[in-house]
């Protein structure tokens, strides 16, 4: 652990001091040549920005996140201030946090952050349907670094994707396992989706899929034309017997 720490460190000098700068931004955990600080979610990242030695009228400093100034206390200005990121959210992934003295920003020095994450599929949810509606599961894929491979299964085999009757579509965020017309025999089980990540493994979520029987909806527009037509021929009745009546009555 000590050997490792004085080599990111060793790493870390030719950065610092290669930058003719105002000011140098050291980091835990240490940032690669280029500026970058590989962390990962609820993990806690120190920033340090120290002004180099030199004469410099004013020694305030600004530190920016993404452009915007994050505020510092007094006291966490002058010569050195440190920013604190506690915990790291996924907000922070590509974050940009950029040092300079308050009074001259063309001298800039900056370190990124890059939150690695799995996706946060997990779990078991029970899904219903009825037989001969459609259907639709989804898995959420969003990981850094992306997911390298994704599979849906069905009572532990790959989904058939040659029999039309499944679809799997995915945008890079979702990913989605279709099915027009759900047929018991063909469709009931357990699914399950994978997302494999090059650096955390393999993650699941199934699903339970029920499908019931299908109910019998009451048949409701030929029910009115039904009832139209029976309203038409009550009333004809009733206008034809009037006039056999009226014409009795003459
Ligand atoms: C900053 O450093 C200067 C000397 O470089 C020193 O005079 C001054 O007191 C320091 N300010 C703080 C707040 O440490
Ligand atoms: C800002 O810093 C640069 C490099 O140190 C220097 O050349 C320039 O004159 C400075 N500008 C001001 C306004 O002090
Ligand atoms: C972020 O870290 C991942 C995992 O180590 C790596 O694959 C990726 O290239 C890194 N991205 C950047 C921008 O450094
Ligand atoms: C999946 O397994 C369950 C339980 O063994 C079974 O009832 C169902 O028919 C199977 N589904 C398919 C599509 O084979």
């Amino acid at each position: 652990m000590k050997l490792m720490f004085s080599i990111s460190l060793f790493l870390l000098l030719p950065y610092c001091t290669s930058q003719t700068s105002d000011v140098i931004i050291e980091s835990t955990p240490a940032s690669s040549i280029g500026g970058v600080i590989q962390t990962e979610l609820e993990k806690t990242v120190t920033l340090v920005c120290t002004l180099q030695s030199g004469t410099h009228d004013d020694k305030e400093l600004v530190w920016l996140r993404n452009g915007a100034a994050v505020d510092l206390k007094d006291g966490n200005k002058e010569n050195r201030s440190s920013v604190c990121i506690s915990p790291v959210i996924i907000e922070d992934e590509g974050a940009t946090f950029t040092c300079h003295l308050k009074s001259n920003t063309s001298n800039k020095v900056f370190v990124t952050l890059n939150v690695t994450y799995h996706t946060d599929i997990s779990g078991l949810e029970e899904v219903t349907v009825e037989d001969g509606e459609s259907l639709v599961l989804q898995c959420h894929m969003r990981a850094n670094p992306m997911v390298t491979l994704v599979t849906w299964k069905l009572n532990g085999s790959l989904v058939d994707l040659s029999t039309s009757s499944f679809i799997i579509t995915s945008d890079g965020i979702t990913s989605k396992l279709q099915i027009n017309k759900v047929e018991r025999s063909l469709h009931e089980g357990l699914y399950q989706c994978t997302a494999t990540s090059s650096v955390y493994g393999e993650r699941s979520k199934s699903f339970q899929l029920t499908v019931t029987e299908k109910t019998l909806k009451f048949p409701l527009m030929p029910m009115i034309a039904g009832l139209v037509v029976v309203g038409l021929t009550a009333l004809l009745a009733i206008i034809s017997r009037w006039r056999k009546i009226a014409r009795c009555c003459k």
